[in-house]
């Protein structure tokens, strides 16, 4: 990627300094970085007044409860601000993401807006539609707070654009205890072939379609995951800076694979939300969904209970692999109330507003000062995971790909769904790799 950069000296440079107390200024430390921002952050007792307008694509359900969580706090640290709620319906940003786009094209940015770490956010950096937002991350404790990696991800020549609410792992198979109890399963398969016979066991215990998917944007993070199991976690990455061959031995076969999966899955259509998938898993009509953990906040909704109702492993043979992505927000050039963006910034990247969203959300905190045992069981395994296992970028959540090459991508896998041309599929990732690479 051109200039995912990482200015090391840059991010070792942030200097953690206190977080101002409402009605301070708190200063930045040095960047390190010419071009970067050297003001202090100036900030205003109460907020800084007026509406503050936040896109995102948490609109229901309990997507909604984690943005819920944010608006509460933020009402509460600053009640000077109106927040005002610029939410747009459709998991993945599937409908959020072409608005966002004609907003920002004719100059009408909200005051912040939702963007994935890595990838996707360059598509807007290299635009010239954010700005760096360097002060709000020092004020926040720089790398004091937030792992380098993860800073590294969202540094570009020493800027970095965006503050995270938090990490999803995208590679979480779950699936219902009953119906893989009544199955006879008892075991984690160790890696897609085993998943397949144990679907085999599913599908003879009476449960037609075992796997469950939902649109296409489900399907390719499913694709991605057998990518990564077929791959290794190596050579997956090695998909995104022209060290893996699309048409490698190892892509046939996920192909291959990813299509045996489709053959025990119901039948989708396009515009099928996650919920769909997680709901057949919870009914029983389907043993397993690969799923962000956003879906441990829809189990919560439902009331079920982890371990009784449902449980969870990596996708089979990604035992070891944290395919990762993160929310992060944005400060868009021309926002109309930068001083309201900087106080929801604050808000998201403080410990006590991402301590409320993730565990409202299924995520854990971006930051690494908050404890895990404030989490249930399922987040304390995730920030385990995240500190111990590899770190991959997930494709369909924007962290591997620009928004231009996930499309081609998803173009691609949705036309699979319909054809199950393999050859066809394999040709078309190539070419999206040829068109969209950097
Ligand atoms: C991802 C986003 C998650 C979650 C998910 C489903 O792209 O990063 O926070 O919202 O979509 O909508």
């Amino acid at each position: 990627m051109r200039s995912r950069t990482v200015a090391s000296a840059a991010t070792a440079g942030l200097v953690a300094l206190a977080l101002a107390a409402c009605g301070g200024t708190t200063q930045t430390g040095d960047t390190g970085n010419a071009n970067a921002p050297t003001t202090a952050l100036q900030t205003k007792a109460g907020g800084a007044g007026g509406d503050v307008g936040v896109f995102t694509w948490w609109a229901a359900g309990s997507e909604k409860q984690g943005l819920d969580a944010l608006i509460k706090l933020f009402q509460e640290k600053y009640p000077n601000n109106k927040f005002v709620n610029l939410a747009v319906a459709g998991g993945a940003g599937s409908n959020a993401k072409a608005k966002l786009a004609s907003d920002l094209q004719n100059n009408q940015p909200p005051d912040s807006f939702q963007g994935h770490a890595g990838a996707e956010l360059m598509d807007y950096i290299d635009k010239g539609q954010i700005e760096p937002v360097n002060d709000v991350i020092n004020a926040l404790g720089g790398d004091k707070v937030f792992p380098k990696d993860l800073l590294d991800r969202l540094t570009v020549d020493g800027n970095i654009y965006s503050v995270p609410s938090n990490i999803h792992r995208a590679n979480v198979v779950w699936a219902n205890v009953a119906v893989l109890k009544k199955a006879g399963i008892n075991e984690v398969p160790k890696d897609i072939k085993g998943w397949i016979a144990d679907m085999d066991k599913v599908k003879a215990s009476g449960v037609d379609t075992p796997l469950a998917v939902s649109g296409t944007w489900t399907q390719v993070q499913l694709f991605e995951t057998v990518l990564i199991a077929d791959l290794g976690a190596e050579a997956y990455s090695g998909l995104f800076d022209g060290k893996t061959a699309w048409d490698s031995d190892g892509v046939k076969q996920a192909v291959a694979d990813y299509k045996k999966l489709l053959s025990y899955a119901n039948t989708a259509s396009d515009g099928d939300d996650w919920p769909v998938a997680i709901d057949l898993v919870i009914s029983g009509k389907a043993a397993y969904n690969v799923m962000g953990d956003w879906a441990l906040a829809q189990f919560n909704e439902k009331g079920k209970k982890q371990d009784q109702d449902w449980t969870w492993f990596p996708t089979p043979g990604t035992d070891g692999v944290f395919d990762f992505l993160a929310d992060s927000f944005t400060l868009p050039k021309g926002a109309k109330n930068p001083g309201g963006a900087k106080d929801w910034l604050m808000l998201i990247g403080s410990a006590e507003g991402q301590k409320a969203f993730n565990l409202a959300k299924g995520s854990i905190p971006a930051r690494t000062d908050i404890p895990a045992s404030d989490f249930p069981p399922y987040q304390q395994a995730a920030m385990k995971s995240f500190k111990d296992d590899t770190i991959v970028s997930s494709i369909a959540h924007g962290a591997a790909v620009s928004l231009a090459w996930n499309a081609d991508i998803s173009t691609a896998i949705s036309k699979f769904y319909v054809s199950k041309n393999e050859t066809q599929l394999v040709s078309d990732l190539v070419a999206a790799q040829k068109k969209n690479a950097g």
